[in-house]
């Protein structure tokens, strides 16, 4: 515990020392001043304990500092002792008697009346001290339970709400197959196999196909987080060319993003090899760009790269509204969206897994706005080693 600040104020050296020998102890700071000027300069740069001011002194006596304490908030709650050589009836001059924190002590001084009353202010001072110690800690604990509470709410909301997206998203194409199923039955019934002209059969099976593969990736997604959270998500690394596997991916893309009225812009891909899952790296890139489609604002996307030591460096930059600074963590972690009224979002698990798939590679996915110019993400993956050896001998 910090020592007990006391402060004696008397214009006689002989008799602050005296005093002070009387009164001090290891736990306590003795102050001394010898005058009310003095005083108060100590005053406003300590918390004092208490105050034993001498009443008779020139320029400023003791009931004049103390009426001065008396007026500052600082000052204000210190406890005054005056030290005086008149008669008991003086006692009664200060007129700030009544506020109870004022006692007097008359010369010559008793030694043991000094200590004992000195005893009882500097311990009445430490209660008060672990008191409000105690006080904060338990605010501070209060604080942090409050935080707790607010967070496990936000877990529990979150949950809720992917329950209940997780079944619509799932509802509403079985639904839609459901119904044609039916209607398919019925005029099977009533026409047999003539009721289907082969386009038609075609335009189904495709139509079909389109919404059980939109069902399974759901559902997949949600096996990746679970495997993720529990620490079981793997990868099968294998040698992968990365412009092979950029220009396909880009590829397979070109009618979707003109189906979107957007357009993809590769840059010139470095000829580099990496140890990956294909498949992975694929997923997440596609995570990427179909973010890109989605909360772009339908501007061009721009595939760009860049090699640093050991490591290809994948961009992925869009035109759209950005990632604000502060959210930029969140969105990475489950079920995490930025609740954006304008567009439609997801589930929230895309990014989550491509970090996850990132990171099993030894390499990570992060984030940062291009001012004016939309989000980009960078996915950093490390090359093969052989190519490293080559990176580096070539400069
Ligand atoms: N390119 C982007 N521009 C703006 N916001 C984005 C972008 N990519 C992702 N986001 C925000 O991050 C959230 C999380 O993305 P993601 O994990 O892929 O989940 P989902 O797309 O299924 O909602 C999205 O809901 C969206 O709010
Ligand atoms: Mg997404």
């Amino acid at each position: 515990m910090q020592r007990t600040k006391l402060l004696i104020v008397d214009d006689l050296r002989e008799n602050l020392q005296a005093l002070s020998k009387i009164i001090e102890q290891d736990d306590r700071e003795i102050y001394s001043a010898l005058s009310g000027n003095e005083a108060l300069a100590l005053l406003l740069e300590h918390d004092f304990a208490l105050a034993i001011l001498d009443v008779m002194m020139p320029d400023m006596n003791g009931f004049e500092l103390a009426e001065l304490m008396r007026g500052a908030e600082k000052t204000r709650h210190i406890p005054i002792v005056f030290v005086s050589a008149g008669g008991k009836e003086l006692n009664y001059a200060f007129k700030g008697y009544e506020t109870g924190a004022v006692d007097f002590l008359h010369k010559p001084l008793d030694i043991a009346a000094v200590k004992s009353k000195v005893n009882v202010f500097v311990s009445l001072h430490q209660q008060r001290v672990k008191v409000k110690q105690q006080v904060e800690a338990l605010e501070q604990s209060q604080q942090e339970l409050h935080a707790t509470q607010l967070e496990l709410q936000r877990a529990l909301k979150m949950r809720d709400d992917f329950m209940s997206l997780v079944a619509h998203e799932l509802r509403t194409p079985l639904n839609t197959l459901h119904l044609e199923t039916q209607v398919r039955r019925l005029r099977l019934q009533r026409d047999g196999t003539t009721a289907f002209t082969p386009d038609y059969l075609h335009a189904m099976v495709e139509r079909d196909s389109r919404q059980i593969q939109s069902m399974i990736r759901l559902i997949n997604d949600m096996v990746d987080v679970s495997r993720a959270t529990t620490g079981t998500l793997s990868i099968r690394t294998g040698t992968v060319n990365l412009a092979q596997l950029v220009t396909r991916i880009v590829g397979d893309f070109s009618q979707q993003a003109q189906v979107a009225g957007c357009c993809l812009v590769l840059d010139a891909i470095p000829d580099v090899v990496g140890n990956w899952d294909e498949f992975r790296v694929e997923q997440i890139l596609v995570n990427l760009i179909t973010n890109g489609l989605r909360y772009g604002g339908g501007k061009p996307i721009r595939i760009g790269f860049s090699l640093t030591d050991g490591y290809v460096d994948i961009h992925v930059q869009d035109q759209g509204a950005g990632i604000p600074e502060t959210e930029q963590q969140r969105i990475f972690e489950k079920f995490e969206r930025l609740g954006n009224n304008h567009v439609k979002e997801g589930l929230g698990m895309g990014l989550y897994i491509a970090r996850q798939l990132a990171e099993a590679h030894g390499g990570n996915l992060s984030v940062g706005n291009t001012p004016g110019a939309g989000a980009c993400f960078t996915l950093r993956l490390p090359l093969a080693v052989e190519q490293e050896i080559k990176n580096y001998s070539a400069r």
